[in-house]
């Protein structure tokens, strides 16, 4: 437990689990860049399994960056979310308000091939990490939700109101389901727990600085960086998984959003917290409203790099749908936030990126 009269000592802290992934480390770039966020302390829990750090550093390396670009420390903690005893100490030593949880596996595909580890992770983790915030008194948390959950569109645009849960083709769409379900028992259990849940469209783009951006291990499972290494010379060419789905060109088409609009929707969450009326369960949709099929991303791509993107047709992937982009009127409405930024800004801010850094950070 925090030491007596801990909270008069120490600075309040957010924890940001999964912080130091590509969503994670976005977001604790945009608390540290505001001056508003700077009455808080950033504590990252991360078990590394999908972030890079350079052999001899001490923190994986887009922390390492962020500290350099923003003059400010974060505070790391390599640590499983399952590990109870070791998420206890460090609550115990921060005097944390409020938990951001990006922490989670996330690959569609191999969650079917892996499901136990999957619900491992980001269920029993999850529920893991609810424990420990209850034990420590810890009730406010913005939690990383997924448009997966909507499964096969009703309706589009798709707003917070459209079914969840149904026809789900993967175990990773399941455990981001199961985890709102866990939130909203969790918020009817005790009204002390005030829980928004951000479901994300598809986050692409990096940093407009350059610095930091998507670093995917193995093969890309994102449109958007898969391009990317294409363009780079990395990958031969762009597999384009069907083309004969009812949209504009036969392509998928999705709601893609700038990371950094993204990574500004949480910053704005938190700011809710500080509202005593605000409580229970809120889910809210952060997309721009507008989608682009596989071919306009490829062809903005190809004029924000001035590179040829190679590609070819493939059989459509099970699971995936023709269509969905967001209605954003409730992010609007709730958090004053919109994206700000268009597909061009999108395709040269991951350009930027991956033309500074063609194998990612192992580059920097
Ligand atoms: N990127 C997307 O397209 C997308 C879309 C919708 C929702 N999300 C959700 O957003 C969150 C962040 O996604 P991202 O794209 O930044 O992924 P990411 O893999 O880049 O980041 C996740 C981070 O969590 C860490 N991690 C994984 N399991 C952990 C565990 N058990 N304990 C501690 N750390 C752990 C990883 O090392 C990684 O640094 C995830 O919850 C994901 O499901 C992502």
């Amino acid at each position: 437990m925090k030491p007596q009269n801990a909270e008069s000592i120490m600075a309040p802290a957010i924890l940001v689990t999964g912080g130091a992934g590509y969503v994670g480390s976005h977001t604790v770039m945009s608390m540290l860049e505001r001056s508003e966020s700077v009455e808080f302390e950033i504590v990252v829990v991360d078990n590394l399994s999908n972030a890079y750090r350079s052999e001899g550093q001490k923190k994986p390396a887009p922390l390492r960056i962020i500290e350099e670009m923003t003059g400010k420390n974060i505070h790391f903690y390599e640590l499983d979310i399952r590990d109870k005893e070791g998420l206890d100490k460090i609550f115990a030593a921060h005097n944390i308000e409020c938990v951001i949880h990006f922490a989670a596996l996330k690959a569609v595909g191999e969650s079917v091939e892996k499901p136990l580890e999957y619900y491992q992770a980001n269920i029993s983790g999850t529920c893991t990490l609810f424990e420990v915030m209850r034990d420590h008194g810890v009730y406010k948390l913005v939690y990383s939700s997924s448009c997966t959950v909507y499964g096969e569109p009703e309706k589009l645009p798709l707003d917070e109101s459209h079914p969840t849960g149904r026809g789900l083709a993967s175990p990773y769409g399941r455990s981001k389901y199961f985890c709102e379900e866990i939130m909203k028992d969790l918020c009817k259990s005790d009204p002390k727990w005030v829980v928004i849940s951000l479901r994300y469209f598809n986050p692409v783009g990096a940093h407009h600085s350059g610095r930091i951006g998507e670093d995917p291990t193995g093969i890309p499972n994102n449109l958007m960086p898969f391009i990317a290494q294409v363009a780079v010379g990395r990958l031969k060419e762009l597999v384009v998984f069907g083309d004969d789905y009812p949209t504009i060109d036969g392509t998928g088409v999705r709601d893609y959003i700038h990371v950094e609009d993204l990574a500004e929707g949480h910053v704005k969450a938190i700011k809710l917290f500080k509202d005593p009326a605000f409580s229970g369960f809120h889910a809210i949709n952060l997309g721009t409203g507008t989608g682009y099929s596989v071919l306009q991303v490829v062809a903005a791509f190809e004029r924000a790099s001035g590179r040829r993107v190679a590609r070819r047709a493939a059989a459509r992937r099970a699971g995936d749908v023709a269509a969905n982009y967001a209605d954003a009127a409730r992010a609007r409405r709730l958090l004053a936030w919109r994206a700000a930024r268009g597909l061009p800004d999108m395709c040269r801010d991951a350009w930027n990126w991956q033309s500074r850094h063609p194998h990612g950070f192992r580059d920097c």
